[in-house]
């Protein structure tokens, strides 16, 4: 199955509380972030955000200037119906994010278990092409993966495990990392998933 059936089909059939990833509330991107004390227009992009409630919390945090980028159109037609009238507050842009073709700098850049994807070498380069060519002077990254102790499948599709060095090798050329964490995410299942969460800065 393509990249982008495969996530149509999952936002068409599952409801929010049937996918692992599933948070109530983000509340390690959402403390990142507010540890950064960006200014509250600072341009936010959240890619692969699918329909978490991320796009939410920083809306009520008050941050202004927001984009969500996701494969999946039905992910983004399940947030927008979620937000309502707030929704005009976010850009959505639907696009696999190795076609992304950013056109203005980003200030913070979230990804949550969406890079872990790319598995080929090729595209793990491309992401982190793409990403430097998005990413403002003096902007950041937080990049969420599946640790060497976490799955080694997600929705079914085989993902790239990291470990701290392992992934500030992708990003290397053009960022420093700034530190790294694992954490232990609950799923709706009553499992656990451990995650690895690593921040950057442009060099
Ligand atoms: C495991 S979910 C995580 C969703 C969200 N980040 C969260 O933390 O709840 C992966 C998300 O990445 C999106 N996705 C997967 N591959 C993608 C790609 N190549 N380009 C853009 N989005 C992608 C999926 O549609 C899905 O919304």
């Amino acid at each position: 199955m393509e990249r982008k059936e495969h996530w149509e089909n999952v936002f068409s059939t599952k409801t929010e509380k049937e996918v692992s990833w599933y948070q109530e509330y983000p509340t390690t991107s959402v403390d990142f972030i507010t540890a950064l004390s960006l200014p509250l227009d600072a341009k936010i992009i959240d890619i692969g955000g699918g329909d978490s409630y991320l796009m939410d919390a920083l809306l009520d945090l008050g941050y202004t200037n927001l984009t969500l980028l996701d494969i999946s159109e039905k992910a983004i037609e399940r947030i927008m119906n979620r937000l309502g009238e707030k929704a005009s507050k976010v850009t959505f842009i639907v696009s696999d994010i190795l076609d992304f073709k950013p056109t203005e700098p980003y200030d913070f850049w979230h990804d949550r278990a969406c890079f872990h994807f790319l598995t080929r070498t090729f595209d793990v380069e491309k992401y982190s092409k793409i990403v430097s060519q998005a990413i403002a002077n003096e902007g950041k990254l937080f990049i969420g993966t599946f640790s060497d102790n976490g799955p080694k499948k997600c929705s079914g599709l085989e993902i790239s495990q990291y470990t701290m060095e392992s992934l500030r090798l992708v990003f290397e050329k053009d960022f420093e990392l700034s530190g790294c964490f694992t954490e232990e995410h609950p799923t709706p299942f009553g499992t656990t998933q451990n995650f690895l969460f690593c921040g950057f800065k442009r060099k």
